[in-house]
């Protein structure tokens, strides 16, 4: 029951603002400024001897992976990175003891997902699994993890699972930070932040016709180029991998520091890029990159957050500001409205695109 929305991707959209805050219930402690994860199974011992995390999924899970890596990088200062778990369960991954490995699956089902976190168990390595269904294959193989809590998603395209996967991430950042050197300030600065997105994501729902109208602007063209620095580049991504997926309209990911080192060539009339410009310490460097896009010939819609940069493209949309972490989150947020939107003004199937199944559970 798409419960009065047109596709259940709408639907799940809109739900975002309960999903999230589905994610956090019951989890922010304030009287010290951690997270209560009760299903890690790790001490705190153990949680500090870990020299480095590694997350795998596929698709947008590893996507929401690449902004839980940053996230942990940041808050906790443990490096970490992501990977896509297809890539990962082929290589003969070295398995490392002091290494903690995070799985993430919207279904819990996905094979490749599940084999690498097989592979990993064999091999002796500690696995986390953030996971929205309870009982999955892929949370029963795991030694721990987080369950998102988010409700059945069904729309092929990943979108709820994918903001409350990264919550999930800010939590877990804020317990290994919170055992590790993050301050009881920026602890509470974070704790503050988690709690004030559920309204923050309601305040850019409410902006979808203005978004509608973009999305009906750009869906003709037959390319776009999504770009993004550091924190905006896995939202850049997801940007991207949303709009392919339901729209079938050609998008191309890649970091802004990048462009100049050769997609730069593609961008001309007929190639727009949505840049995603957070309000953080690469402002300056990414309107720089704004201004060498246009320079070229090529349309930008910004996507960030002050509203005084707007006229450095030629559309914007402006989404609240939240803690520069915390960021990445809610600027997903208007870019699965336009790929939303694109795919319903081309008249695609939005809910079941061609060849995508929902869990891709063979090899
Ligand atoms: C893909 C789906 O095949 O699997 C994506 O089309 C999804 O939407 C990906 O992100 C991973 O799925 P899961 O269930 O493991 O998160």
């Amino acid at each position: 029951d798409t419960g009065g929305y047109e596709h259940y991707l709408l639907k799940e959209i809109n739900e975002q603002p309960e999903t999230v805050a589905r994610t956090l219930r019951g989890r922010i402690d304030d009287r010290f400024h951690i997270a209560h994860l009760g299903g890690l199974n790790l001490t705190p011992h153990e949680t500090r001897a870990f020299r480095r995390v590694k997350i795998i999924g596929c698709g947008s899970a590893y996507y929401s992976g690449q902004i839980g890596a940053q996230l942990i990088e940041e808050l906790a200062r443990i490096p970490a990175d992501a990977e896509p778990a297809s890539e990962f369960r082929y290589r003969n991954p070295v398995v490392e003891h002091d290494t903690l490995y995070v799985a993430i699956s919207q279904s819990g089902e996905t094979y490749d997902t599940l084999a690498a976190v097989q592979e990993l168990k064999r091999k002796g390595g500690r696995v986390l699994g953030i996971v929205n269904t309870v009982g999955s294959a892929i949370a029963r193989e795991c030694d721990g993890g987080i369950y998102l809590h988010a409700g059945p998603e069904v729309s092929v395209a990943s979108t709820k699972a994918f903001t409350s996967t990264a919550v999930a991430f800010a939590l877990l950042a804020l317990h290994f930070g919170r055992v590790h050197d993050l301050s009881p300030a920026d602890g509470r600065r974070i704790c503050e932040g988690l709690r004030r997105l559920p309204e923050q994501i309601r305040e850019i729902l409410g902006r979808e016709e203005e978004i509608a109208a973009l999305a009906r602007k750009y869906a003709d063209r037959p390319s776009m180029m999504f770009v993004g620095r550091v924190r905006g580049y896995p939202v850049a991504r997801e940007g991207a991998q949303k709009l392919k997926e339901v729209s079938y309209v050609h998008a191309e990911a890649y970091p802004a520091s990048e462009l100049k080192h050769g997609p730069l060539a593609l961008i001309g009339p007929d190639m727009p890029t949505v840049a995603v410009v957070p309000d953080d310490e690469l402002l300056d460097k990414n309107l720089t990159t704004l201004g060498e896009i246009r320079a070229r010939g090529g349309q930008v819609l910004m996507v960030g957050h002050r509203m005084a940069e707007a006229k450095l493209a030629d559309d914007c949309i402006v989404v609240p500001k939240n803690e520069v972490e915390l960021d990445p989150i809610l600027l997903t947020i208007p870019l699965q409205l336009f790929a939303y939107h694109a795919a319903v003004a081309l008249g695609r199937d939005v809910d079941k695109p061609r060849n995508l199944a929902k869990s891709v559970t063979v090899e």
